[in-house]
């Protein structure tokens, strides 16, 4: 299964790279300015019981004082940028940016797909939105399994099955509506006109295009969407530098634009994508896109140490787990061990380890199933989770199963961070799922399906494309959403906003943004320096931790072995982050992930 999960477009870890360096040693602090952007040298901070290779580049980070766009391509983080320069603010940006990676980044960025989003405003308030997608109102529990009960695994991941009630557009309208200074059309534009007059393709979205090739062909054989050559079938293949225009998706944003939510849940989009399911065997109705609605939720607002922890409720997993990890964590003297040093890995594994095991046994849509979300949070009974840790043995996955609650009934994405001149801020990951989602494209509109269907749980104790296991909580229903590890975070220090971090990658996001927050607060990085910082990853089942390339010292590799640690090197990498932190001064570093286009912008 763990093939599964790290092989093809489905986990963002695309092949190492030849770029991974030694950082700097020690240098002094310094600004320097370059073209109204300043590049931040930094220091590299002195910590014991690791080797010194410990970043995947050394790549700097972005300063600027007005506002700072950290996202998965340049040319979205160039929108984001204009449009604060414009006197946008956060919330306008992060439309703008969001349409705008629908049209640069179809590997993520969508239409067809859903997200959440956490924005934190000047004055420190909190506001939650969740866009995820939900099950066709015509879903079943069983709808992937074979009449002998056995999953047809493809289904839920492969063509017009395989896709949720899309949330983006109505997500963006309501964000857009609650807190945007700008027009709707003004956020809109950029994107019309990337679609309208192309752009050009960077080597990674030539190879991305390319690899799907034969998908598109068999899943939309009477389509030329996002192939080089408009006659169909023909399979001539993308370069760096060559231009990608996309007619019917200019047409679609501009419907968005002029029309909104109307145009998408019940206009001439909705009848489109109707169509297309119609046509490809799919159950999503104009029913069920007329009923959907992005949702305002209680954001999760938990403390570690002097800093509060701002992020995503259910239906993500992903901020009941980031809380039980830092509170996991907390106790321990990870700054004193040092980054990656042996006891800290075994106390950050180990708190995975339990954390993904009580993912699966509580965790599912909160419209749907009750989640004791105070319980699973509180200090008590992550003390009774605890219980049978010791720093002599690895705890065997196959005892560690989802806590006791009483009273309890048992029952490839994309991140950016942005935040303005005022100090608003906005943490938001997006996803069609895998890469590409469903790849279908929808006829006439010109955008990919999300195959979100695949995170939920098909049938109890099988893996999904993540290896996730999930059970009741996130059994499939009508119109139910399916459970997310997205894990979109705001950090607070001292009462003041601090860090907007997340990532894409699956079941790794989660450990991901912990090990990046940790990195900033327990072990003194910069911003860039916690997201170039290598990265490792433990998720229950499968029982066996992975790690990037040089992660882990060989000390560390030596005394986890001792322990009944099962160790997996990846030939590839661990989440693209997208982050900003304030720095002392009030300016903003702006961090993007070296592993791939990802682009910070400031000014
Ligand atoms: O919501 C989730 O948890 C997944 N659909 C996220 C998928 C993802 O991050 C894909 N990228 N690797």
């Amino acid at each position: 299964m763990l093939k599964r999960i790290l092989s093809g477009s489905l986990l963002l870890a695309v092949g190492l790279y030849a770029c991974k360096t030694k950082p700097p040693v020690s240098t002094t602090p310094a600004v320097r300015e370059s073209q109204g952007v300043y590049q931040y040298v930094e220091e590299i901070p002195t910590r014991t019981g690791t080797q010194a290779s410990a970043f995947f580049s050394d790549k700097k980070g972005v300063v600027g004082r007005n506002g700072m766009v950290a996202t998965a391509h340049p040319i979205s983080s160039e929108v984001g940028l204009s449009i604060l320069q414009a006197g946008g603010n956060a919330v306008d940006a992060a439309v703008a940016v969001h349409f705008a990676l629908a049209v640069v980044y179809p590997f993520a960025g969508n239409l067809g797909g859903g997200g959440f989003m956490v924005y934190r405003d000047q004055a420190g308030k909190a506001y939650t939105l969740d866009y995820r997608e939900k099950a066709s109102g015509r879903a079943t529990q069983n709808m992937y399994l074979d009449s002998a009960g056995n999953v047809r695994p493809s289904l839920s991941i492969l063509g017009h099955l395989a896709s949720g009630v899309p949330g983006t557009v109505d997500g963006m309208v309501e964000a857009h509506k609650r807190f945007g200074k700008l027009t709707w059309a003004q956020v809109l534009q950029p994107a019309v006109d990337l679609a309208a007059n192309g752009f050009l393709l960077t080597d990674r979205d030539a190879t991305g295009l390319n690899r799907i090739k034969g998908d598109l062909l068999k899943i939309n054989p009477d389509k030329t969407y996002f192939l080089r050559s408009t006659t169909p079938g023909d399979t001539v293949t993308w370069h760096k530098g060559d231009r990608l225009v996309q007619t019917d998706l200019a047409k679609t944003l501009q419907r968005i634009q002029t029309r909104g939510r109307a145009d998408f849940y019940e206009g001439e989009t909705a009848r489109l994508l109707a169509e297309e399911m119609r046509r490809g065997g799919g159950l999503i109705t104009e029913d069920d896109l007329k009923n959907y609605h992005a949702t305002w939720r209680d954001p999760i607002q938990a403390t570690y140490k002097n800093y509060k922890i701002i992020t995503m409720p259910p239906t993500s997993s992903g901020g009941v787990a980031l809380v039980q990890l830092m509170r996991f964590t907390e106790p321990y003297p990870l700054r004193k061990w040092g980054w990656n040093a042996d006891s800290t890995v075994q106390v950050m594994i180990e708190a995975e380890r339990r954390v993904y095991a009580d993912r699966s046994k509580f965790l599912g849509d909160p419209d749907f199933v009750k989640i004791p979300m105070a319980e699973l949070m509180s200090p008590d009974y992550l003390r009774t989770r605890w219980t049978d840790f010791s720093f002599a043995r690895a705890t065997d996955s196959k005892a560690v199963r989802g806590g006791t609650i009483p009273g309890y009934e048992s029952l490839e994405t994309t991140h950016f961070s942005i935040v303005d001149k005022e100090g608003n801020a906005v943490s938001i990951t997006t996803t069609l799922n895998g890469g590409y989602g469903s790849r279908v494209v929808v006829g006439g509109a010109g955008f990919f399906m999300n195959n979100e269907m695949d995170d939920f749980s098909v049938k109890p104790g099988v893996p999904n494309m993540f290896g996730l296991i999930g059970n009741q909580a996130n059994a499939i229903a009508p119109n139910k959403r399916m459970l997310s590890s997205m894990t979109p975070t705001i950090v607070e220090k001292d009462g003041k906003l601090f860090m907007v971090v997340g990532t894409p990658g699956g079941s790794t996001i989660i450990t991901s943004v912990y090990q990046t927050i940790l990195n900033v607060i327990e072990h003194g990085m910069s911003m860039q320096q916690a997201v170039n910082a290598l990265k490792f990853h433990h998720q229950w089942l499968p029982d066996k931790t992975i790690f990037e390339n040089g992660a882990f010292s060989d000390n560390t590799v030596l005394k986890l072995q001792e322990r009944g640690y099962i160790l997996e090197k990846l030939t590839n990498t661990l989440g693209r982050m997208d982050c900003v932190m304030v720095r002392p001064d009030g300016s903003y570093e702006g961090a993007s992930d070296p592993r791939a286009d990802n682009t910070a912008r400031g000014w």
